[in-house]
């Protein structure tokens, strides 16, 4: 018996000394002292012994009790005083860190700044306008009278009287114009209004940007090989550029300029541009000799291209800003 109590007691004691923290302590305390605990069964069985024994035994576990009360103070002390240094790690490496996502660009965004590098490095310098425009810049200077038929396809927004939301990015056309002499080369990317019904190819807000040379020996051959050169870039060396007559009141003559390229595994040809040579009397709306100078400009939608490029079929998720549709790209 009294083996028995020495045995409990060394042990007790030494996996007290080995704890190095405060719940390793408690286990410790409750395997000998606990319920169930090694002393206690000991404790239990002194009852059952002869008297002669039980004596001797008696003390020797009121001792061991003592003994290993005290070793749990102090250790508890030292633990909570910091003086324990633990062997083992307490920093678990292996818990999963926080993990804090990441954004990036919107991909009209991404697909915006290509189209301005891709032009950047074709000598264009990119300007940028106002969303909120009067009248005259969206129509009346581009040569778009109140009274013709056209004006219904640039019909937009209005705010009030002749202050309106710009149904596409030509009035920066004429604000650049006014602003300087030739020879101009500039890009204008932005924001565009027109009341159109939402569906998977129509939004009231889509972006554009706008082309505009200027100079004195700008031909539609040049306009032909910038812009088939763009599309090279944007799209790849093998892109085809095709170009068919059309119809807008600021340039004359006009295209409508469609890109073949792969969609969903198949080639076709895609609309993507309207284009054409600088109307004369828009050159005449900004005070610049249309004897002298010549020019092209050209608008291509910047939803259509990320939609190209990105294997997007529904305009509308582009302004849903839905992350799980974004996180795509
Ligand atoms: N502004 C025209 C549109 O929105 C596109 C265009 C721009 C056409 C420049 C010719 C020249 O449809």
């Amino acid at each position: 018996m009294q083996d028995a109590v020495r045995q409990a007691r060394d042990e007790a004691l030494a996996r007290i000394g080995r704890a190095e923290m405060l719940d390793e302590l408690e286990q410790a305390r409750s395997a000998c002292l606990g319920r169930s605990g090694a002393l206690k069964a000991l404790m239990q069985k002194l009852g059952t012994l002869p008297p002669e024994e039980r004596r001797a035994a008696g003390q020797l576990l009121n001792e061991a009790k003592a003994a290993i009360e005290e070793a749990l103070a102090a250790r508890r002390e030292a633990i909570g005083a910091g003086q324990v240094r633990a062997t083992r790690a307490t920093l678990d490496i292996s818990v999963p860190g926080k993990c804090r996502p990441i954004g990036h660009e919107h991909p009209l965004r991404q697909a915006e700044a290509e189209l301005r590098e891709v032009f950047a490095r074709l000598g264009f310098e990119a300007v940028e306008g106002p969303e909120v425009e009067l009248a005259y810049y969206n129509f009346e200077a581009l040569n778009i009278p109140a009274e013709h038929p056209s004006h219904d396809s640039f019909d937009t927004f209005y705010v009030e009287g002749d202050v309106l939301l710009r149904s596409h990015t030509s009035p920066v056309q004429i604000r650049v114009m006014e602003q300087r002499k030739p020879p101009i080369r500039v890009v204008v990317p932005g924001r565009v209004f027109r009341p159109d019904t939402p569906d998977a190819t129509h939004s009231p807000v889509f972006h554009q940007i706008e082309g505009l040379v200027v100079g004195e020996d700008v031909t539609f051959a040049d306009l032909k090989a910038v812009l088939a050169m763009a599309m090279r870039e944007l799209f790849g060396p093998d892109t085809q550029t095709r170009f068919r007559p059309s119809f807008f009141p600021f340039t004359e003559p006009s295209a409508e300029v469609d890109v073949y390229c792969e969609i969903g595994g198949q080639r076709r040809w895609l609309e993507l541009l309207g284009a054409g040579m600088v109307h004369p009397k828009v050159f005449e709306a900004v005070g610049y000799d249309p004897e002298r100078y010549t020019g092209f400009a050209f608008g291509m939608g910047i939803d259509r291209v990320a939609m190209l490029k990105y294997g997007i079929t529904d305009i509308r998720l582009l302004l849903e800003n839905d992350v799980r549709f974004l996180d795509q790209f």
